[in-house]
């Protein structure tokens, strides 16, 4: 196993009966070109750079690159040298196995992540000794949150978490004040119906009405609301009562499906690629010809997309929700419907909905989920719903009574002023400004560092962030993640959103492994704290060069807090 305190070294040259691995292959060529030009030889695999002053904010974005591309920097001098090289340290980039990184076998050690059989399904005997009880893998925040643990992580202030998957909660300029005080009359101690409360089923359904729906012949009734305790609590009641069909989801998207759509024995989920190419945007067309060749009876994605921060939107969205028309369930994850960023101030405060486009809501077959998590800051509450044709709610009030019955009373009722719909308008006209500013602060920062991200989310408040061009180890999300935790800061690995990653033989194979999602939920002053950390690294890895990474993880929380303890 690998060591803990003791960082292995690494040495020039291994031991004649080893096979050299592809990475000390490409570190030896590389190695002996540096020599070559600088006359001297790091051996370790130190960035080798004219320059020993380290980056300063004002010069940061040409220094940092030379940390992102040490290797071409030595070698300008022979173009076709350069060009060979290149070529080898591509491969080899692609070439390297989980196996031989330690970040990654942390994540196999952990519960549920072990790699399972393709078809048919095997499970883990060291794993599964509860009779008949199978680990389903924990989502990837939850995954983060253990790793961060295992690093010392409280909820000390010291920590940037922008691995969090949830808006910052306080005040923001201009918005309307936070609730403060929930009633609790009589009533509200009994159960509420599994379908929610009516009266906040009514505000919800007036709500969609106002704001995608004016001028419709048909209209949303509290009928076509279902109240759910959050939105995996909807998402889970929907998938319970989808039949034996085919259902399409893409990838990347957000993490908690994979458990979702795994833990329904029935659905058979068939993945797409969205491709970084194309802005990760889900080609209608093709979606088409897929349900007509492959039979897919439910289409399943979050919209504004969790983790690209792209959105359907427009005609796109029009002939999305039209397949609906066509026997197709469109099932659209819309909790981060009000987080657009508007180029023009006049469009501040206008939000995204497949609602829009639906023709009849009893006869269309769109089913839409979301909720107070995001949009109304309140992660806390576990109110939420889902919205769909009449006959989709007498199911998901039958799944409900089984799978959790139903959300908060209290919280309900509480719920029903905050759907005011000129509250919703400040709030949304607040929110949209005030996350736009974090999002282009941050922005502007990681390309001060060298990160420069290809595809700016115009959308939710994630970033994803391609890492392909740090230098091997940084360059894989895992080990940026654990390289991170060392500095008290939290970003989820990449792999976390192709859904499924469990069931990956290799997860250097995954088209997500050189992302990072960053999130700016949380507020400016966390975000400067993650940015500085990130700084440090990069720094770090240009002057130390890359023996500091890829090792000496902390692997549990037990062996942390016996690390930690004081001495007796
Ligand atoms: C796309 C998406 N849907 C649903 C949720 C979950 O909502 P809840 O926390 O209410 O279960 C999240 C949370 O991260 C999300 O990103």
């Amino acid at each position: 196993m690998f060591s803990h305190s003791n960082p292995p070294s690494r040495p020039a040259s291994r031991p004649p009966s080893r096979p050299r691995t592809p990475l000390e292959h490409f570190r030896d060529v590389w190695t002996k070109r540096t020599h070559t030009r600088h006359g001297s030889h790091p051996a370790d695999g130190t960035v080798v750079d004219d320059d020993e002053h380290p980056p300063t904010p004002d010069n940061a974005n040409s220094q940092t690159s030379s940390v992102a591309e040490p290797q071409w920097k030595t070698l300008k001098t022979k173009p076709s040298l350069t060009v060979s090289l290149k070529q080898v340290y591509d491969a080899l980039r692609h070439a390297r196995h989980e196996k031989e990184s330690e970040a990654h076998q942390i994540f196999r050690s952990s519960a549920g992540h072990k790699p399972k059989g393709v078809l048919p399904q095997t499970i883990n005997p060291d794993e599964e000794t509860v009779p008949g009880i199978e680990h389903p893998g924990s989502t990837g925040v939850i995954y983060c949150s253990d790793r961060a643990i295992a690093n010392g992580f409280s909820y000390a202030h010291e920590w940037a978490n922008l691995g969090q998957g949830a808006p910052e909660v306080g005040d923001i300029p201009d918005a309307p004040a936070r609730p403060t005080t929930v009633e609790l009359p009589t009533d509200s101690l009994e159960y509420a119906p599994t379908t929610g409360v009516k009266a906040l089923r009514e505000a919800v359904a007036s709500l969609y009405n106002i704001n995608y729906r004016q001028g419709k012949k048909s209209q949303y009734t509290y009928e076509n609301v279902c109240i759910v305790p959050g939105g995996r609590a909807g998402l889970s009641r929907v998938a319970a009562v989808i039949s034996n069909v085919y259902c399409a989801y893409q990838i990347p998207d957000y993490t908690a499906y994979d458990q979702v759509l795994g833990a329904f024995g029935r659905l058979v989920p068939i993945p797409t690629a969205l491709e970084p190419e194309n802005k990760y945007a889900l080609d209608i067309e093709q979606t088409k010809k897929d349900i007509r060749t492959q039979g897919l009876s439910v289409l399943l994605a979050s919209n504004p997309r969790n983790p690209t921060g792209q959105v359907i939107k427009g005609n796109d969205l029009k002939e999305l929700v039209g397949l609906s028309r066509e026997s197709t369930t469109i099932i659209l994850d819309e909790f981060y419907s009000w987080y657009i960023y508007p180029e023009k101030g006049e469009e501040y405060g206008n939000s995204v909905s497949s609602a829009s486009f639906i023709d009849d809501v009893n006869a269309d077959s769109v089913i839409i989920v979301n909720g107070l998590t995001k949009n109304w800051r309140l992660p806390g509450w576990r109110v939420c719903w889902v919205l769909g044709p009449k006959n989709l709610i007498t199911a998901l009030s039958q799944s409900g009574s089984f799978l959790d019955g139903g959300a908060n009373h209290p919280l309900q009722l509480a719920a029903i002023p905050l759907l005011d719909p000129k509250r919703v308008q400040l709030e949304k006209v607040a929110l949209q400004k005030h996350f736009k500013m974090k999002r282009d602060h941050v922005l502007k920062r990681l390309e001060k560092l060298g990160l420069k991200v290809d595809i700016p989310p115009t959308s939710t408040f994630y970033i994803w962030l391609n890492l392909e061009r740090l230098p091997a180890p940084l360059n894989n999300g895992l080990t940026f993640f654990e390289e991170l935790l060392k500095e008290q800061t939290i970003v989820i690995p990449g792999i976390f959103f192709d859904i499924n990653p469990s069931h990956r033989r290799n997860l250097f194979n995954s088209p997500c492994h050189h992302f990072v999602r960053i999130s700016f939920g949380p507020p400016l002053e966390d975000l400067d704290k993650g940015l500085d950390a990130i700084d440090r690294v990069l720094r770090r890895a240009k002057h130390e060069g890359m023996r500091a990474f890829g090792h000496s993880y902390k692997k549990s929380i037990e062996e942390n807090i016996l690390e930690e303890a004081p001495p007796v």
